[in-house]
C-alpha cells in the first residue's frame, strides 16, 4: 500500500474517499483513546485517525502518545465531527518510533505554548511545531520563487566560492580558514604567522559576499545570480544579524542604478506574490500569531498592518525612491529629530542607523523605500563614483519592521577611477588583479544587489528574531547543532 502525504489527502480528499490508505507521521495528540491527530510535515493541518478502541488491547494503544511516530492504515471517510472534512477510520496501526511520555514532558513537543527562546534551545525538535513547520515551508517556497524569478528572466545561477582570499566588502569581518597548528604556527622573519606555509599558500577566509566573482561571470554571461551562504564575524548581536546567512546576489551587465532599482522592486514583488498565492494556510497561521504578538507591544511600536496585509502592501505599492541627501533632510526636519527622539546623530556623511531607516519607512513614507547616492566614505570601494565627486551610485531598500533588506549599487567600471578607489580604501589592487582585468578588456557599466535571505523570510513570516527563520542559527557564542 502506498503511503499518502497528508497535504495530498486534504487537498484531494475526494480522490481517496472510501479507499484503503496508509499514512505515516508523528502524533500531535491522542484523545479519549479514540482520536489521534497525526502530522507529517507536508502541511500545517493534521489528519484525524479514528480508532475503535474496543478492537484493540489497552496495552497496544498505550504507545500512541504525543511525539511518537506511527503508521495508520484504514479507510478514508467523510468526517463525522467538525474541524476536518475527512478522517481515517483506522483498521490497523503500527508504532514506528515510540516517545516516552515522561521524557516528552521536558521538551517543546509537549503540546502547550513555549517561548521562542526555549524553542531555539531545542532547535532539533522545533521543526515539529506549527510555527516552525510554517516558517520553514515558507522559507522553502521563497527560495523556490527566487530561482523561478531569475530563470524566467534568463539569469544563470552561478556558484561562487565559499573559501576566498578577498574581503569584498572591505569591513574586515572575516572568519579565517587555516590548517596551521594554532599552538605552533610557522613564523616569518618579523615574527608574524607565515600564511605562505598554510594550506592555500595564502591567507584565506569564509566569503562575506559572492559579488566580485558574480561580476566576473556577468561580464561574460550577461546576467547571473548567486544564492549561497555568506559569513560575517560582526560583533552585532542583534535580532537582525547572523554570523552565517544566505544571500542572493544578481549581477547584470549594461544595467545602471535605475535598472537595478527596477529589478529589485520587481524581484521583491514577485516573491511576495508567490508566497501569497502558494502559502495561504501557513500564512494565515503566522498572521494570527503576528497579530497576537503585536497586541502585546506598546501602542506606538505596533504595526498597523497584519502579516498578510504587509506582504500585500509590498506587492501593491510602488516603492518610494529618494536620495540619501534628501533622506537626511527629511530626518532633520522630522518631529522625532526636533524632539531629540533619535539616539544617533543625523549628519550628512554618516551611516543611517536602524532607527532612522525605520522612521523613514514606518512613520514618514509608510511604504518600502529605496535610498540611493550615498556618501562614498560609508560605502564599499567597488561602487561607482557619481559626478558630484562626493557620492556613489549605491542603493539600499528599506522595509517595514526590518530596515535594510537589500543593498546594491552600480559598479565602478572605469579602471582609473577603480584604481584610485583602491588606494583610498587601502586595498592592494594586486590582490584583486583578476577583478581589475575585467575593467581592461571590454569593460561595461553593470549593477547588482544583495538580499539577505533571512531578512526576507523574517518579513514573509512576521518572525521578529532572525534566529527563528534559519534552521540552525550561527551567531556570537552560538553554534549548537
Ligand atoms: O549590504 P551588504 O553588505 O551588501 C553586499 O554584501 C553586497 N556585496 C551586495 C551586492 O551588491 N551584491 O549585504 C547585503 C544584504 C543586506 O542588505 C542584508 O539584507 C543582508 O545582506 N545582511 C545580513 N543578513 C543577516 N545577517 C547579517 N550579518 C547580514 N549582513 C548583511
Ligand atoms: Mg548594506
Amino acid at each position: 500500500m502506498a503511503r499518502i502525504r497528508i497535504s495530498e489527502l486534504l487537498n484531494n480528499g475526494a480522490n481517496f474517499l472510501g479507499e484503503k490508505i496508509e499514512i505515516k507521521g508523528w502524533v500531535r495528540a491522542f484523545r479519549s483513546k479514540r482520536f489521534v491527530q497525526l502530522n507529517d510535515g507536508s502541511c500545517m493541518a493534521n489528519i484525524q485517525g479514528v480508532i475503535d478502541f474496543e478492537k484493540f488491547e489497552e496495552a497496544a494503544l498505550r504507545p500512541i502518545s504525543t511525539g511518537a511516530a506511527v503508521c495508520l492504515k484504514g479507510i478514508l471517510v467523510e468526517s463525522q465531527g467538525s474541524g476536518q472534512a475527512v478522517e481515517l477510520q483506522v483498521e490497523s496501526f503500527e508504532i514506528i518510533g515510540s516517545a516516552d511520555p515522561d521524557e516528552i514532558q521536558k521538551t517543546i513537543l509537549q503540546p502547550k505554548k513555549h517561548s521562542l527562546d526555549l524553542l531555539r534551545e531545542q532547535a532539533h525538535l522545533r521543526f515539529r511545531t506549527n510555527t516552525f513547520g510554517a516558517v520553514f515551508r515558507i522559507r522553502h517556497a521563497a527560495s523556490f520563487a527566487i530561482h523561478k524569478f531569475f530563470n524566467e528572466r534568463g539569469f544563470n545561477y552561478i556558484h561562487t566560492p565559499i573559501l576566498t582570499g578577498s574581503d569584498a566588502e572591505g569591513a574586515g569581518e572575516m572568519f579565517r580558514v587555516s590548517t596551521l597548528d594554532p599552538k605552533n604556527p610557522p613564523l616569518d622573519d618579523e615574527g608574524n604567522v607565515d600564511y605562505s606555509k598554510d594550506f592555500f599558500g595564502k591567507q584565506v577566509n569564509l566569503t562575506v559576499s559572492g559579488q566580485l566573482e558574480a561580476e566576473l561571470a556577468a561580464l561574460g554571461l550577461g546576467q547571473v545570480y548567486t544564492f549561497g551562504p555568506t559569513f560575517r564575524a560582526e560583533n552585532s548581536n542583534t535580532s537582525r544579524h547572523l554570523a552565517e546567512f544566505w544571500m542572493i546576489e544578481p549581477e547584470v551587465a549594461f544595467n545602471d542604478l535605475f535598472d537595478n532599482m527596477d529589478l529589485t522592486e520587481a524581484f521583491l514583488k514577485y516573491i511576495g506574490t508567490y508566497i501569497l498565492d502558494n502559502c495561504g494556510e501557513d500564512l494565515s497561521f503566522l498572521d494570527q500569531r503576528y497579530t497576537q504578538e503585536q497586541s502585546q507591544k506598546p501602542q506606538n511600536e505596533r504595526s498597523h498592518l497584519g502579516l498578510i496585509e504587509s506582504i500585500q502592501f509590498i506587492t501593491n505599492n510602488d516603492f518610494k525612491r529618494l536620495t540619501y541627501t534628501e533622506a537626511i533632510d527629511v530626518l532633520r526636519n522630522s518631529k522625532a529629530y526636533k524632539k531629540k527622539r533619535f539616539e544617533f546623530p543625523v549628519e550628512w556623511g554618516t551611516d543611517l542607523q536602524s532607527e532612522h531607516e525605520r522612521y523613514l519607512v514606518e512613520k514618514e513614507f509608510k511604504c518600502p523605500v529605496i535610498l540611493r547616492d550615498y556618501p562614498s566614505g560609508i560605502k564599499a570601494f567597488y561602487m561607482r563614483q557619481n559626478d558630484d565627486g562626493k557620492t556613489v551610485a549605491a542603493m539600499d531598500v528599506l522595509f517595514p519592521g526590518i530596515g535594510e533588506i537589500v543593498g546594491g549599487s552600480q559598479r565602478e567600471e572605469r579602471l582609473d577611477v577603480l584604481k584610485s578607489k583602491c588606494k583610498d580604501f587601502n586595498i592592494d589592487e594586486k590582490e584583486l588583479w583578476w577583478y581589475m582585468e575585467t575593467r581592461k578588456f571590454g569593460t561595461v557599466p553593470h549593477a547588482g544587489f544583495g538580499m539577505g535571505f533571512e531578512r526576507l523570510v523574517m518579513f514573509l513570516t512576521g518572525m521578529s528574531n532572525i534566529r527563528d527563520v534559519i534552521p540552525f542559527p550561527r551567531a556570537r557564542d552560538n553554534a549548537e547543532f
